[in-house]
């Protein structure tokens, strides 16, 4: 595919970008941060670039990005994918952004397009994933235009913090079921519980993933030392809190959540998860209780909680309401098998040449 007039797209290596380059690829992501999220702080420039940096073992990824006559930064395409899940080796990652002074002349599909070619040689049996919210409407627009179904919808909640009945919060997490202990494990998961991480973590495999093409999630321990490596690199704090079988010393439950102190302002809540046998003992609203217990003793510069949940998902919604979480955005996990994916870009491409 052609480029736009007047632009020029090229692959850059974050790694070795220069401070320049990355800074300016920093901005951007802070203004689009913002045009989703106005009521938020800006988040920090170097919090940001960290972030670009960072770059786990078997991480691969690409970034184009798109320049304008003046080599102005006009927006990027990133590819990804993770060589450790081996379960999803089929999932391959895209993020696609322009400037708002550049849209609508093309260049999402330029950029799409160069993100598609770097996936060549890799199989033809691949599904790239992208995440929109309905904060952007033009997001979800591109998804649909680039033929992408939406594979996963799912509710964003948020929990005000300053608003939290720290009572019950308090009650909740005394609320001990029988017979489990909690594990507070902080930033590196020490290799007595890497095992019961594991247990703990196959939970996640029953939630509901409407038609996305995700498939079982087999955490190794491979996947548990590039996550760690990632948040370290990213500057990122990294609580889990996991829920131990007194008897059998078996993980049954976790949750975790991460944060970057310089940029307290929400706090990401990712996985929650009870392995199946040990359900509707309320393990999951202790595990949820105790972690915000903590959250609000050690975190006082913090304001929201955020988390994402399948609409689907009605447990996890339900103890997220219990809680105090209310409903903030849409966000809607977009999927495109690659074949489907080069037609649609093919057909776009048709009408200018003819
Ligand atoms: C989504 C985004 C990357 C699109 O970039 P763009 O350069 O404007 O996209 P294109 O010009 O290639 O648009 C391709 C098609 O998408 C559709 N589209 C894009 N923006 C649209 C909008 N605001 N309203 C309606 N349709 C839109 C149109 O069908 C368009 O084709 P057309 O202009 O010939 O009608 C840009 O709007 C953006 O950066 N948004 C914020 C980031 C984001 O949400 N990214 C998520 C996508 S992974």
């Amino acid at each position: 595919m052609t480029n736009p007039p007047g632009y020029s797209i090229e692959s850059v290596d974050l790694q070795t970008a220069t401070k320049a380059e990355i800074q300016e690829i920093a901005q951007f992501r802070q203004d689009l941060a913002l045009e989703q999220r106005p009521e938020d702080p800006p988040t920090p420039i170097e919090v940001i670039t960290q972030w670009l940096r960072a770059r786990p073992p078997g991480q691969w990824r690409v970034v184009f990005v798109a320049r304008d006559r003046d080599l102005k930064l006009a927006g990027y395409g990133v590819g990804a994918r993770n060589l450790k899940d081996t379960q999803n080796a089929h999932i391959r990652w895209s993020e696609i952004a322009v400037k708002p002074e550049h849209r609508r002349r093309g260049l999402g599909r330029a950029l799409f397009a160069h993100v598609l070619g770097s996936f060549k040689g890799q199989g033809d049996e691949l599904t790239v994933i992208s995440e929109t919210t309905d904060r952007v409407p033009s997001g979800e627009a591109f998804a649909q235009a680039i033929g992408a179904k939406p594979g996963l919808p799912m509710k964003m909640n948020q929990l005000d913090l300053a608003a939290v009945d720290r009572r019950k919060v308090r009650e909740w997490s005394e609320a001990a079921p029988k017979g489990y202990r909690l594990e507070q494990i902080d930033d590196t998961v020490p290799e007595e519980f890497v095992k019961a991480y594991i247990e703990a973590s196959e939970g996640i495999n029953d939630m509901p993933r409407g038609d996305i093409a995700f498939k079982d999630w087999k955490l190794t321990e491979a996947q548990i030392r590039q996550r760690e490596s990632f948040f370290k690199q990213a500057g990122l704090t990294w609580w889990l809190l996991l829920a131990i079988d007194e008897q059998t010393g078996a993980g049954v439950g976790f949750t975790e959540v991460e944060f970057n102190p310089s940029d307290p302002h929400a706090i990401q809540q990712e996985g929650t998860a009870v392995v199946a046998a040990h359900r509707g003992r309320g393990i999951g609203l202790w595990l949820k209780a105790v972690m915000l217990g903590r959250i609000l003793a050690q975190r006082p510069d913090s304001h929201f909680i955020r988390t994402g949940n399948a609409n689907v998902n009605a447990q996890m919604l339900a103890i997220n309401e219990k809680l105090g979480f209310t409903y903030a955005w849409q966000s809607t996990l977009w999927q495109l098998p690659m074949a489907d994916a080069r037609k649609a870009l093919a057909g776009a491409e048709a009408p200018a040449r003819a």
